[in-house]
């Protein structure tokens, strides 16, 4: 981006006036694994860069392997481009970077985190500001909770400083464990401290869904059950299981990307207008959307849901293995890749309003997006001739990727005759504003180090959440095998999925 550019787009005029975080230290643990070098690291680092992050600032890396600082630090540029590690930010940025080696359960281990705690403190002036971040698999969350608080290192309710936590995902496997894993966090810290994150709700385009609906004027009056047929929302993905499959078999489609970050999506389609830009009176209103969404029988989860798997096939012109055959799946594995879901929700604005939600790996395209799709016109004027399909309005809110807004509509043919063609208005993201919009990452770790836990999800939530998909889970546990179908990779997905969705007369969206 140049210079000339940043002067002659006035969409791009206010964009660098957020404030920095507070002074802290970010405290890692699980800092060996993945997600740390290739998501923490370089969101810190980005901030870092947008001088976002405060000069007091220091990193902790908390493992079980025996690395050192500068192991910790040398892991960590794997991420990062040359160009950006020979500055002088990447300079001042690795030098507040410490490593402290332990078993999650060895109390010495704390013990040793303290002092080290204590001397940043007093070297880099962090202020006894503290951000714990559990990036471990979930089965040591209870532990390192448990130990952070025997070790006093979580500050009480009359400290000036503040200590938080962020726990990701999956929080719980069902209900009882959410409720249980829940009660264990705020047994230690209060629910102001903790952040469980959601990396969907930190993408830019996620958060426009509000701006959307409550900056415009003349959305709102038509979202609701009067204008809109139904809503599909979709999240395809191109990747296979990877090398995830010991994480993935024991979580399932549904799991994955359903409880938490679709979920999380349709409470922002569906939501009222909050009382307020705060964390709370958002919260509030997206939770009330999952507990209007009409609990279904085991019987009835059966007949709203497909869940189904992929078999070998074609993706991108490149052959991929079958579910079964991935490295680390059980050759008879039962775990859906694909599930398809028809959700209602009971209120005055969305009743008889059908919410279809698919998610799946391995299908053609990589494509986020909500499309809401309008009622059709009461009576039918033109669109006389077989050349001309009567088609209703489309809103498509596209998450990722080519992130922006598309109305569908009919437009009159040229010529002497009243014909209709279908043609989209677009707004692209990239080609308005010029920008490459931050890492989700980036924008929760900051929230977070600003105290703003808005795009993070309340105990509530989370639990309700749960509550939300449980029948669907408890109805394919029961299944017998021969109901878990099959899709081909590269395909659309199962065949079953669009018997869900044409029984009431729609078609999914092709991907
Ligand atoms: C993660 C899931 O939460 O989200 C992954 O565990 C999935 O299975 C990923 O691939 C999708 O995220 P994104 O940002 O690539 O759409």
């Amino acid at each position: 981006m140049t210079s000339t550019t940043l002067l002659t787009n006035p969409l791009r005029e206010g964009l660098q006036v957020e404030r920095s975080a507070d002074p802290c230290v970010v405290v890692i643990f699980g800092a060996t694994g993945d997600l740390t070098k290739r998501k923490l690291i370089p969101a810190l680092f980005s901030l870092a860069e947008h001088q976002l992050l405060p000069p007091s600032f220091g990193i902790v890396g908390f493992s079980r392997k025996a690395w050192t600082d500068d192991g910790f630090r040398q892991a960590q540029r794997e991420f990062i481009e040359d160009e950006r590690l020979n500055t002088p930010v990447w300079k001042s940025f690795e030098e507040g970077m410490f490593y402290c080696p332990s078993e999650f359960s060895d109390a010495s281990g704390y013990r040793k985190l303290g002092e080290l705690l204590a001397r940043i403190d007093r070297e880099r002036g962090t202020q006894t500001n503290r951000l714990f971040y559990l990036s471990t698999p979930p089965d040591a969350y209870s532990e390192i909770i448990r130990q952070l608080g025997a070790a006093r290192l979580v500050a009480g309710s009359g400290s000036k400083n503040w200590t938080r936590i962020i726990i990701e995902k999956p929080f719980g496997r069902d209900t009882e464990s959410a409720h249980a894993l829940n009660e264990e966090v705020n047994s230690v810290f209060r629910e102001d401290q903790v952040y469980r994150i959601d990396h969907y709700l930190g993408k830019e385009t996620v958060q426009n869904i509000m701006v959307f609906r409550f900056a415009n004027g003349i959305f709102e009056p038509i979202w609701n059950r009067r204008y809109i047929d139904h809503v599909q929302i979709a999240v395809a993905e191109t990747l296979g299981v990877e090398h995830r499959a010991s994480y993935y078999e024991r979580s399932g489609a549904a799991r994955d990307m359903i409880q938490n970050h679709m979920l999380q999506v349709l409470n922002l389609v569906a939501m009222e207008p909050p009382a307020a830009m705060d964390a709370d009176a958002i919260r509030d209103e997206k939770t009330k959307v999952l507990r209007a969404i009409r609990p279904v029988s085991v019987e009835e989860a059966r007949k709203y849901s497909v869940r189904a798997q992929y078999s070998q096939g074609f993706v991108a012109g490149k052959q991929v293995p079958a579910y079964r055959q991935e490295e680390g799946v059980d050759p008879a594995s039962l775990t859906e890749t694909y599930c398809a879901f028809k959700l209602l929700i009971d209120n005055w604005r969305w009743a008889g309003v059908p919410f279809y939600l698919r998610s799946g790996k391995r299908l053609p395209k990589r494509v986020s997006e909500i499309a809401i799709q309008f009622k059709s016109v009461p009576h039918l004027l033109f669109g006389q001739t077989a050349d001309d399909q009567l088609e209703p309005n489309i809103l498509v809110l596209k998450i990722q990727p080519d992130e922006g807004i598309t109305l569908r509509f009919g437009a009159k043919l040229p010529g002497q005759s009243m014909h209709i063609r279908w043609v989209n208005m677009e707004f692209r993201y990239g080609t308005s504003f010029g920008v490459k919009t931050p890492e989700a990452y980036e924008r929760l770790l900051h929230d977070c180090m600003r105290g703003d836990a808005t795009l993070f999800a309340r105990r509530d939530a989370v639990e309700t959440a749960w509550k939300v998909i449980m029948p669907y889970l408890t109805a394919w546990r029961q299944s017998p095998e021969k109901d878990l179908p099959l899709y081909e990779a590269g395909s659309q997905g199962p065949v079953e999925a669009d018997a869900l969705i044409s029984k009431d007369g729609h078609r999914w969206r092709r991907l």
